[in-house]
């Protein structure tokens, strides 16, 4: 009740004091714009910085302009934190300075793309309006003063942010250099345990479940007496206990509040996005800065409204080693909308808050970006330009340090802008062609969150698993939705997808019937679509076509483990860890077992040949890497395809092709020289001349292969 109150009348205040938002016309298509936009500006790339004019004195904007200009960038990122100096007070907004920085930054030819602020509320919005203020588990307010701040119910802030987003289209919509914007800042979070938000909760579910009786079903509420019979009766649930003996919510009300808060975040920016397509002209693009694997937020709803997605790239925390999650993050981006993205921050000194982590050494940014560009960045923009000397990130280093002098890392970025400049005619209309497919599911995601299953288990170790062994094979892999088109794959991977729906089922069935290869592996389908465990034997619908059933299962904790044995995939020792489903291989050939008394019937790794394709199984966890790679060269036999080239450990490789053009990538992540063996007579972009039999990778060398 009294939340309603406070929200009618911030509604009648905004309304009388002129500032509610006048209703806009439908979204226009955002589907019309490619990403051949990154290559824009008169065929350049876009490459260049997130800056922060607020951070510096005006007399140093120049001198900053004129060094990215000199370092080749043509485009930066502002404003996505400056709120309160564009609204410095409800309704009056100051737009001179930002009009003033962009002038001079046309004068050096940098476009701009423009962040809408909402990622910090404005100190008067929180003290004037403290419902817009998230509550947390325990009831209080957050307070206020850091970011991610406010509820995405709040009926003010939504309106507070409309009015910020239309004021700051129609002011820029016809500034010549803006391209295009950044909606909020990284979404997710924080999650809100406010009445507005328990409101919100109730009417989602009564349109997700239509019935009470339906409801009750899906979340099983016969067990420990749940029944709810009104909708009023359903609280937020406790979610948040991690493993098995967590005294946690019902896992099925868990599961939606986690698909709602998903949709809270997906609401609040198409109400942004709406207003800038009405307000600005056809040729601004509209995306948003992605955080690769969080769970938070589903990227595929989310990035529905976008032209495409760009994220932000972070690799280098401890010490060196190979960056299989940043390609990894990189082909889950190129996934979502199936299509090529944009880099918005990417690391460009030590990062961290409290503490600092390790400085990037010689070479290794550059490495960083090239990795990128090979899975589909179409641009590059570093974050930050100059290390800040405030806040909480005054040890997230930018290209330049404190003291604003173009030293090492800036002279790093510039080569990097002056050699994307000599490739990329080539780079224009190109992207990752896989015959692999690697499924990503949120649902799944959601319903392992809390419940596991056993310790340890979650979709992206899973998915990691196998995408290190195509990574070391140097296949590209995309990585994609359960909704994607599997036909255009030869091989599709289905790791840890616990949530299978009948119809998702069929889908995979129909795959493998026409000639697909699919690989399933533990707890895949255990779960119906609302977090319910199926009453059929394992597999459930897919064991016709993966040849098996699924007796029992159990974990395997860390005392303890099984060795595997197989007369056909290896003959080295391989441990099985983690968890071991009792596989019966009923028309599937037996492929590994394991040496062990009690497990002596089962399979630890099954093939079928079913319809025209084939269904592998994989009912445990391996511990030795070198068991994946195995398995990979197997399926890739298995699908037909054929591995083009031998890789020295350390070293991946990635072809961007379309337009005529077809590129290979070769990237050193080691911090040793590497020989690899290439196509003859073929032009080496970043060398100049052609290749012979080999190429030579130094410490965190590249390469760029013309094939
Ligand atoms: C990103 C964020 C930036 C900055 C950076 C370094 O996640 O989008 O605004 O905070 O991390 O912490
Ligand atoms: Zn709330």
């Amino acid at each position: 009740m009294k939340t309603k109150k406070i929200l009618i009348t911030t509604i009648i205040v905004l309304i009388f004091s002129g500032q509610l938002i006048v209703p806009v016309r439908a979204q226009k298509n955002p589907e019309n714009k490619s990403t051949l936009l990154a290559f824009n500006d008169k065929g350049k790339m876009y490459i260049g910085v997130d800056y922060y004019p607020e951070h510096w004195p005006r007399e140093r904007w120049e001198t900053d302009c004129k060094l990215m200009k000199e370092a080749g960038f043509n485009v930066v990122r502002l404003a996505e934190f400056a709120w309160v100096l564009m609204e410095p007070s409800e309704g009056k907004f100051e737009f001179d300075w930002l009009d003033d920085f962009l002038v001079l930054a046309d004068k050096y030819g940098i476009k701009a793309i423009l962040g809408t602020p909402t990622a910090v509320m404005p100190a008067w919005a929180a003290r004037k309006y403290p419902e817009t203020l998230a509550t947390k588990k325990n009831g209080q307010k957050i307070v206020w003063g850091a970011r991610k701040n406010n509820c995405f119910s709040s009926g003010t802030y939504r309106l507070l942010s409309e009015r910020i987003t239309k004021a700051m289209a129609e002011h820029f919509a016809n500034t010549p250099n803006v391209i295009g914007w950044q909606t909020d800042n990284e979404f997710a979070g924080p999650v809100c345990h406010c009445d507005i938000c328990l409101g919100n909760f109730q009417d989602w579910l009564r349109e997700k479940h239509g019935t009470l009786e339906k409801l009750n079903e899906a979340w099983g509420t016969h067990f420990w007496g749940h029944k709810v019979q009104t909708w009023g009766e359903i609280q937020i649930p406790d979610c948040t206990g991690e493993g098995s003996w967590s005294p946690t919510g019902n896992p099925g009300a868990c599961y939606d509040w986690r698909q709602f808060n998903s949709w809270l975040n997906v609401r609040f920016q198409h109400e942004q996005v709406k207003i800038i397509r009405e307000i600005c002209p056809d040729n601004h693009f509209v995306t948003h800065n992605l955080m690769s694997f969080h769970p938070e937020v589903s990227y595929y709803d989310l990035a529905k409204d976008l032209d495409f997605v760009s994220w932000d790239n972070y690799p280098v925390w401890n010490k060196p080693t190979i960056s299989y999650g940043a390609a990894m993050a990189a082909d889950l981006m190129r996934g979502i909308k199936e299509k090529n993205f944009w880099i918005m921050e990417q690391t460009a000194g030590a990062c961290g808050w409290g503490n600092f982590f390790r400085n990037p050494r010689p070479g290794e940014i550059r490495k960083i970006s090239y990795q990128q560009l090979a899975h589909g960045a179409d641009a590059q923009i570093w974050f930050r330009w100059r290390t800040c000397t405030a806040g909480r990130e005054q040890y997230w280093h930018g290209l330049l340090g404190h003291d604003g002098k173009p030293l090492r890392r800036y002279k790093e970025a510039a080569q990097v802008a002056s050699e994307y400049r000599s490739i990329e005619k080539y780079l224009v209309g190109t992207t990752i062609k896989s015959d692999v497919a690697i499924v990503y599911d949120y649902n799944s995601i959601w319903s392992l969150w809390g419940q596991s299953g056993f310790e340890g288990n979650n979709v992206r170790d899973a998915v990691s698993r196998y995408y290190n062994a195509f990574f070391r094979a140097g296949i590209n892999v995309d990585i994609v939705n359960t909704t994607a088109d599997f036909s255009k794959y030869k091989l599709v991977l289905t790791p840890d997808l616990i949530v299978l729906p009948d119809k998702l089922a069929g889908k995979l069935n129909d795959y493998v019937k026409t000639g697909g290869v699919l690989l399933a592996d533990c707890r895949t389908g255990v779960k119906d679509e609302y977090n319910l465990v199926h009453k059929r034997t394992l597999p459930g619908l897919l064991s016709p076509m993966l040849g098996i059933e699924i007796q029992e299962y159990g974990a395997i904790t860390p005392d303890f483990s099984y060795e595997l044995i197989s007369d056909r995939l290896f003959s080295d020792k391989f441990t099985a860890t983690m968890y071991v489903d009792w596989v019966i291989p009923k028309d599937a050939e037996k492929v590994a077992g394991y040496n062990q008394w009690h497990l002596e019937n089962f399979a630890a790794v099954t093939r079928h040949g079913f319809g025209k394709g084939s269904g592998w199984y994989v009912g445990t966890i391996v511990k030795e890497e070198q068991f994946y790679d195995k398995l990979v060269e197997q399926l890739l036999k298995d699908a037909n395809i054929n591995k083009f080239i031998e890789l020295p450990e350390g070293v991946e490789a990635s072809v961007r092709q379309g337009n005529g053009n077809k590129l290979l990538f070769l990237i050193n992540h080691t911090e040793e020289p590497k020989k690899v063996i290439v196509p003859k007579d073929k032009s080496d972009l970043l060398n100049g001349g052609k290749t012979g039999d080999f190429i030579e990778l130094g410490i965190y060398g590249v390469a760029v292969i013309k094939l």
